[in-house]
C-alpha cells in the first residue's frame, strides 16, 4: 500500500506493508480521506513515521472484541497515528461510526477540530467566560468556536480582510476598536497566533484575565516579563488536543456527541479547502500554509492505485 512518510528531508510517498490481521479491540480500515492539519506538519518535523492523526474510512477487518464495528462500517477516527496511508489499524475505542448521509469529506474533519473547539470552550468557561477576544478567527477552529460560543460575547480578530464584524490587526487602530467593543477589557483572549502579538493581546485583558494559547501561527516572541502577569494577576494557559484523551470518559463522550451533531447538522462548519491524492503531497502541504485558505486540506487516494 502507499503511505506518506515523514522523513527529516520532508514527506515521501513510500510503499509500506498493509496492516496485519487486527489484534483484539482493533479494526483495519481502508482510509477514504484524511486531513492535513497545520499542527500535523509541525509535529512531524524531524521524525520518520507515517503521518496523519485523523481520518475516515471503511472497516475491512475487525478483531475480536470490537462490538458493532463490522466490515463495511464507515468510521471516523482520531487520534490514530498513520492516517496518511491507504490502510490503518484503529483501536475500536477511537472509531466513531459515521452517520448515514454524512459525506467522507465531512467525516474526515469530524473529530479533531470540533474536539479542540470543545476543549477551548471548556477552558473559556473555566476562566470565567466572556468577553472573549479570539485571534485567527477565520481558521477552521476559530470558525467552530464562533459558531459554538453560545451567547459568550466574542470579538474576532483576523490579520487582514476585515468583515463580518471581524477586526483586522493590520489596521492601525485595531486595539482601540477592540476596546470600544469590550469596554473594561476581555476576560479571556483565545490565541492561535502568539509571537510578537502576545504583548498587545495581554494588554486587552482585564486585570485577573486569562490568555489561552493554543497555536503559534505568528512570528517573533514576547518575553513573559513583558506581560505584567504579577501586577495584573493575569493567567496564561496552554491548551492542546493532545491532552483530550486525559479528559473524563463522560466529557469525551459529550465532546464526540457534539462533534457528530456538527457533522450531521452543520457540515458547512467542516469546510474542505481542497482534496489531493497522496501522490500530490507537495501541493497539498503548500496549500496548508497558503494565506487566505479557508477550511482544511484533505488527502485521498485514487481507487485502484493500491
Ligand atoms: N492546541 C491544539 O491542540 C490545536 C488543535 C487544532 C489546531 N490548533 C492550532 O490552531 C490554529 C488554527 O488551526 P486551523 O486548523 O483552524 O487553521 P486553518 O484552518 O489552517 O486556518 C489558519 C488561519 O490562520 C490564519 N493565520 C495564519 N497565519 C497567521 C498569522 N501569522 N497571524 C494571524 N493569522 C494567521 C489564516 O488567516 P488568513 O486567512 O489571513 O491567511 C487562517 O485563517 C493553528 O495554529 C493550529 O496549529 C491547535
Amino acid at each position: 500500500m502507499r503511505a506518506l512518510t515523514a522523513t527529516p528531508a520532508g514527506l515521501e510517498l513510500r510503499d509500506a506493508l498493509r496492516p496485519p490481521e487486527p489484534p483484539p479491540g482493533h479494526v483495519v480500515v481502508r482510509v477514504t480521506a484524511a486531513p492535513i492539519h497545520p499542527g500535523d506538519l509541525a509535529v512531524l518535523r524531524g521524525t520518520t513515521r507515517v503521518g496523519g492523526l485523523e481520518g475516515t474510512g471503511v472497516v475491512e477487518q475487525a478483531g475480536p472484541g470490537t462490538g458493532g464495528l463490522v466490515p463495511g462500517a464507515r468510521v471516523a477516527f482520531f487520534p490514530v497515528p498513520g492516517t496518511w496511508a491507504e490502510w490503518v489499524t484503529v483501536p475500536a475505542s477511537l472509531a466513531v461510526p459515521v452517520p448515514e448521509g454524512v459525506s467522507d469529506a465531512t467525516a474526515a474533519l469530524m473529530l479533531c477540530n470540533p474536539l479542540t473547539a470543545s476543549l477551548l470552550l471548556r477552558a473559556i468557561a473555566e476562566a470565567g467566560g466572556g468577553p472573549v477576544v479570539q485571534t485567527a478567527a477565520r481558521s477552521s477552529v476559530g470558525t467552530l468556536v464562533s459558531a459554538l460560543a453560545d451567547g459568550v460575547p466574542l470579538v474576532n480578530l483576523v490579520r487582514n480582510e476585515p468583515g463580518d464584524g471581524a477586526i483586522s490587526t493590520s489596521d492601525e487602530d485595531w486595539r482601540d476598536r477592540v476596546r470600544d467593543q469590550i469596554g473594561g477589557g476581555a476576560r479571556v483572549v483565545l490565541d492561535a497566533v502568539g509571537g510578537s502579538l502576545t504583548a498587545d493581546l495581554a494588554e486587552l485583558l482585564m486585570d485577573g484575565g486569562t490568555l489561552i494559547t493554543y497555536g503559534l501561527l505568528g512570528s517573533g516572541s514576547t518575553p513573559v516579563e513583558a506581560l505584567n502577569l504579577v501586577d495584573r494577576g493575569l493567567t496564561v494557559r496552554g491548551v492542546t488536543i493532545r491532552h483530550w484523551l486525559l479528559r473524563t470518559p463522560e466529557e469525551r463522550r459529550a465532546d464526540v456527541e457534539r462533534a457528530v451533531r456538527i457533522a450531521v447538522d452543520h457540515p458547512e462548519l467542516l469546510t474542505v479547502a481542497a482534496t489531493y491524492d497522496l501522490a500530490e503531497h507537495a501541493e497539498a502541504v503548500a496549500h496548508v500554509g497558503r494565506p487566505g485558505k479557508r477550511g482544511t486540506v484533505l488527502l485521498t487516494h485514487h481507487e485502484g492505485q493500491s
